[in-house]
């Protein structure tokens, strides 16, 4: 419990300097089998507009409050539904004793501070991947999330796979064998002259309209720059590529299916090689990671051909899982995907290949459903943090073009 003499809005704004420690308020309510989950958002842009999306399909939870620190963010939340309350400080919409859960859909170099700040303002959350920008940070929130009951639910959608259950299944049943290697890879394509990624700048993202001391976040003050401040994912200051908008994905997948811990070393290579805009972010990527117990992962991809999709091989003595998704489209989850089992007919020559049949659990509702029960959602801290650890090693190894170990990359100095 906090000190009783320390006033919410003294222990907020201790809690954003990250000096409040662990402590934090009670949930404001226990909720009855009839309440609906209180949902704030914190960073209203492409993604949150999804998030929103599928909160409002729940029954069970309704949107009350959004912050952002550009005013046509707001607009738009206020064209949502007028009922919906509007904070241009995200500190202030977590003052908000009616909000029980909180989505943070801000861009990466922010999820830290807005993840801490949550947790420390007794809320619930739903944090969007990749959990955060740096592995000091990662550490920091793991830390703060052990130190309170709340729920943590990370962004990372394919931790509610149907294909997750079922190669988690294979592997437990010991179909599989012996895994030593995974490979995995991510590929999109974008017509001549249009770049991934690349957003417009709309015409009312000025200075007026944009708190961008509130984006910058500490980072060195400077002019506002719009195009940064909208593309934000091409530039390190902010990012982490592509390793940290989709490997994440398939890393937390890999992850869970094999049970597997922080990699012991990572190396990355590429480059800028078709994407030549200014960006600072590679488009072009061939990640390794090594695992304890003699795995080694691999990750490959391209901005340029799309011909593959993306998936995941996991190749072991006695079987092979193949999970393969023909159109990379991991925001809607429209993409064909299919899993398979084919027995290694050397060690189990009388098993059958299988098709995979688990259906997809609805991530979102997942998470309202394990604030209502208390239960540990599908995509909880440890696996953001791992996760973001495993993506942070390789974007260290590719800055530094050497291999990274686990060691090297916890003392080394932020990469911004
Ligand atoms: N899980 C998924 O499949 C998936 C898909 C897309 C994006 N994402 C993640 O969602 C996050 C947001 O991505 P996006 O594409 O929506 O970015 P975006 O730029 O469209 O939206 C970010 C929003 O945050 C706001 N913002 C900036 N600084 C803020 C601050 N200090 N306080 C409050 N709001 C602030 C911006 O004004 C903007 O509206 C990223 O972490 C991204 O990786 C996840």
């Amino acid at each position: 419990m906090p000190n009783k003499r320390m006033q919410r809005r003294d222990f907020i704004k201790a809690a954003a300097l990250g000096t409040a420690g662990f402590i934090v308020y009670p949930s404001s309510r226990v909720l009855g089998a009839n309440d609906r989950v209180r949902v704030g958002v914190i960073g209203f842009g492409a993604r949150a507009t999804e998030l929103v999306t599928q909160v409002l399909a729940l029954p069970s939870a309704e949107l009350v409050a959004v912050a952002d620190v550009y005013t046509r963010r707001l607009d738009a939340a206020k064209h949502l539904s007028s009922s919906v309350r509007t904070f241009d400080d995200h500190r202030h919409l977590l003052e908000a004793k009616d909000i029980d859960a909180v989505i943070v859909a801000s861009p990466l170099h922010i999820h830290c501070r807005h993840f801490l700040d949550a947790l420390a303002a007794g809320k619930d959350l739903y944090s969007e991947k990749t959990m955060t920008w740096s592995i000091a940070e990662a550490d920091k929130c793991l830390a703060a999330a052990k130190g309170t009951d709340r729920i943590v639910q990370v962004g990372l959608q394919h931790e509610s796979s149907g294909s997750l259950a079922d190669a988690r299944k294979w592997i437990g049943d010991g179909m599989v064998g012996k895994v030593t290697h995974v490979h995995s890879w991510m590929s999109r394509n974008t017509p001549h002259g249009k770049g991934q990624w690349v957003r417009q700048v709309p015409p009312d993202c000025n200075a007026q309209n944009v708190n961008w001391k509130a984006f910058l976040n500490g980072r060195p003050d400077r002019a506002f720059d719009p195009n940064k401040f909208v593309n934000w994912r091409l530039f390190w200051e902010f990012s982490g590529g592509n390793v940290t908008e989709n490997m994440v994905h398939q890393i937390a997948w890999i992850i869970t299916a094999l049970d597997l811990q922080l990699p012991t070393a990572a190396y990355m290579s590429g480059g800028v090689f078709s994407e030549k805009d200014g960006r600072e972010v590679p488009d072009t990527i061939a990640v390794t990671l090594d695992y304890p117990n003699d795995i080694a992962v691999t990750w490959q991809s391209t901005f340029s051909n799309s011909h593959y999709g993306l998936g995941e091989h996991i190749l072991g003595s006695d079987g092979t899982i193949e999970h393969t998704a023909g159109e990379t489209d991991m925001v809607t989850g429209r993409s064909p995907n299919t899993i398979r089992y084919y027995p290694e007919k050397v060690n189990r020559p009388a098993g059958a290949a299988l098709t995979g049949e688990s259906q997809d659990q609805n991530h979102m509702a997942n998470f309202i459903d394990c604030v209502r029960t208390r239960k540990q959602p599908n995509a909880p801290v440890e696996i953001g943090h791992r996760s973001a650890v495993a993506a942070h090693m390789a974007n260290i190894a590719y800055r530094r073009k050497q291999r990274v170990t686990l060691e090297m990359a916890k003392t080394a100095v932020d990469l911004s």
